[in-house]
């Protein structure tokens, strides 16, 4: 079984992805994106910016006259995805689109920078997660036989006042990024290298998109960031300089519990949800927040990686077992209903039977109600990576994480198990995978369910009673709107 992933939405991994036509655009774009939700917030923004230089998008590869991958770098193995793509791309610009450009966006674009151009020659332009609005400039570029190349990174691009276009998008549930880069440092962590350093968006500009997100009938907005809750705006910057910031400056920043605050206050039948909470820049006030608001949705997903003190070290993050543990009991504390959910790193440098197993205690502790595990997977340039030793055999990798997947099912179905015989808030998202005639939706803990449609539409608030389940799926059957509609 592979690595159950989240962020990574297997069903539009690689998609290729659409928006609304403008009409007069002559020009067509096919747009792919692989990773994280960031990326395909990203393409959102790119694919914004080429709809002014006269670009609609397309679903047939054959037709493009600008292929564009937004790429990841996070393991190995998504690097290989993107590189078959790449020849896929190759082979039919060779046989049937000679005009064909392709251009490589995202982590991988910064991380292999010239390279691209050097090693793989069906690639036409390289941008970097900050130099989208470059694009334009780099077609021409292009179309003057020069490469195109540019993977600088920037202190302060947020890409605030670009409204990004919505792709493949179920009209009911949108992503607005708050924050862009890391500073963290992980040790085996490559984002802080493809993505930057840390900066905050506007609070304004933020409360205005979303604005036009509830103008257009969505019902739930999902607050993006490699790292929410160490948000923090003082007028603009990175967020290291914010001690060389004016007092005033200072005195007036908004931190992400404030702003939390702010968007629950002033669209009260939206939904919100944010992601990724790093425990070491976790605070409670955020939590407060969420127990103060109803539309903020109990739902957290907040990556720790390994439950051994020696391994949390060497990876660098900046808490322990226990100070985790005491953070998951203050939640619960303030929050009894809040549903959790981890990423696990397996076989990092240097894991013994020992902290694989402080591991496995730690998952029987908190009992996730979801959990993402992946095997560690060495990248270029990381600390890990020039420091440590990559010595934990594949084979025990593979067997750790499996056992690791066995556990959190185990949980995932404790967890689903609490649900029945009660009446939830759901909000209607789409169709269900297996049965037309069924509905899927989430309640305030990101809990699935699927229903018969009855009259009831996309986009409504139901009541539903849940009556089975599987460690994935509720199944249920309405009862009736609920009263936020
Ligand atoms: N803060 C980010 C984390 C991005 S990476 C966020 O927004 O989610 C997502 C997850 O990938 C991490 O939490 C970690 O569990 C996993 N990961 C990161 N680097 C990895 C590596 N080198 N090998 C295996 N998994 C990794
Ligand atoms: Fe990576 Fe750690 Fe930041 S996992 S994205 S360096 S919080």
């Amino acid at each position: 079984m592979e690595p159950i992933e989240k962020v990574i939405d297997e069903r539009v991994q690689g998609k290729a992805l659409t928006t609304e036509h403008k009409d007069g655009n002559t020009k067509k774009l096919f747009i792919e994106s692989y990773g994280c939700q960031m990326n395909m917030n990203d393409s959102e923004i790119v694919a914004s910016i080429l709809s002014d230089q006269g670009f609609n998008t397309t679903q047939i590869l054959e037709e493009a006259d600008l292929v564009l991958v937004n790429t990841c770098s996070i393991r190995e193995k998504a690097e290989t995805t993107v590189r078959k793509r790449l020849q896929k791309y190759n082979r039919v610009k060779k046989e049937s689109n000679k005009n064909m450009k392709v251009g490589v966006l995202g982590c991988m674009a910064e991380r292999l920078k010239e390279k691209f151009l050097e090693e793989e020659k069906i690639v036409d332009l390289v941008v970097g997660p900050d130099a989208y609005r470059d694009i334009p400039n780099l077609l021409e570029e292009i179309e003057a036989g020069r490469d195109a190349v540019n993977v600088i990174l920037s202190k302060d691009e947020t890409y605030g006042d670009v409204s990004p276009v919505r792709l493949n998008s179920n009209g009911v549930s949108a992503f607005v990024s708050i924050t862009r880069g890391c500073d963290n440092m992980c040790t085996f962590c490559v984002v802080p290298f493809t993505r930057g350093r840390e900066r905050s968006r506007d609070p304004k500009s933020i409360i205005e998109e979303i604005q036009s997100m509830v103008d257009k009938n969505f019902k739930e907005i999902t607050l993006l960031g490699q790292n929410v809750d160490s948000y923090l705006w003082y007028g603009g910057g990175l967020k290291k300089d914010f001690k060389k910031a004016s007092e005033l400056a200072q005195e007036t920043a908004v931190e992400f519990a404030e702003l939390l605050d702010m968007c629950a206050t002033e669209f009260p039948k939206t939904r919100f949800r944010f992601s990724t909470s790093n425990p070491q820049d976790m605070s409670l006030d955020v939590i407060h927040v969420m127990a103060k608001h109803k539309n903020v949705c109990k739902y957290l997903h907040l990556p720790v990686q390994s439950g051994s003190n020696a391994m949390l070290k060497a990876m660098n993050r900046q808490h322990t077992r226990e100070e985790y543990m005491e953070l998951v009991d203050n939640i619960f504390k303030i929050v009894p209903e809040m549903s959790l959910s981890q990423d696990m790193i397996v076989g990092f440098c240097g894991e013994t039977e020992q902290d694989h197993q402080d591991t496995l205690e730690l998952l029987k502790y908190v009992k996730y109600d979801f959990g993402f595990m992946f095997t560690y997977s060495e990248r270029p340039g990381t600390l890990a990576a020039k420091k440590m030793v990559d010595d934990v055999p594949e084979p025990v990798k593979k067997r750790r994480l499996q056992e690791l997947i066995d556990l959190q099912q185990e949980h995932a179905l404790y967890r689903t198990q609490q649900h029945l015989g009660k009446i939830e808030e759901f909000l209607i998202e789409g169709t269900s995978k297996k049965d037309p005639n069924q509905w899927k939706a989430r309640n305030t803990q990101n809990t699935v369910a699927v229903f018969e449609k009855g009259n009831y539409k996309l986009g409504d608030y139901v009541m539903v009673k849940v009556e089975d389940c599987t460690s994935a799926t509720l199944k249920g059957t309405v009862v009736g709107y609920s009263d936020n509609n």
